[in-house]
């Protein structure tokens, strides 16, 4: 069987994609590699590219906590990485065709890191494993069962920094508390 440190090391000379050539370097995930809550992001961003590490940014700090407010957690109890390993350039949206290549690092490294609870952050994160259109406004406020897990799906906390504010961040702390109560219950 392949080990997450495996996973990772082919994961970091990944040429599968056109963001190869712009990236400074990829961002695998940290944390727990035994977590049993697992938060999955969009994209790395410019200070996440330059670190190697995913949500150290503004975004990241928020998250961070919410996190601790909310579920008592920080980032050695939990696992946190991205849809995209690779920062796009000028940070625009995920396209398609890299969402479908790098799937298989995602879906690896949850089931390797065999988390209970998976948190997904904003629309990219929960269409493409909720294998849905529908957006994050309709679908968060629910669990939604993901191959014998549970998937919380939230707001990106930068939905909350660009103006979305208190509501978002209202309702990004309701999702938290869900997480924890599925957390707390049996798998
Ligand atoms: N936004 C994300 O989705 N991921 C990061 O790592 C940073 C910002």
């Amino acid at each position: 069987m392949q080990t997450l440190a495996a996973l990772e090391a082919e994961a970091l000379v990944c040429t599968r994609c056109r963001l190869a050539e712009g990236r400074t370097q990829v961002v695998f995930g940290v944390g727990d590699p035994h977590a049993d809550l697992m938060f999955v992001g969009e994209a790395p961003g410019r200070e996440e590219d330059l670190r190697g590490e995913p949500f150290v940014g503004r975004s990241g700090q928020l998250l961070d906590k919410l996190v601790l407010e909310e579920m008592g957690l920080t980032r050695d109890q939990f696992y946190i990485g991205n849809t995209l390993l690779c920062r796009p350039p000028g940070n625009r949206d995920p396209q398609a065709d890299e969402i479908e290549l790098c799937r298989p690092y995602l879906e690896g490294k949850i089931e390797l890191i065999d988390p209970k609870v998976i948190i997904t952050l904003g629309n990219f994160a929960t269409k493409l494993l909720l294998n849905t259109t529908d957006g994050i406004t309709k679908v968060r406020g629910k669990t939604y069962p993901y191959g014998g897990r549970k998937l919380v799906p939230t707001f990106h906390p930068s939905a909350a920094l660009q103006g979305g504010g208190g509501e978002v961040i209202a309702k990004m702390r309701a999702d938290l508390v869900r997480a924890k109560r599925e957390l707390a219950a049996k798998r």
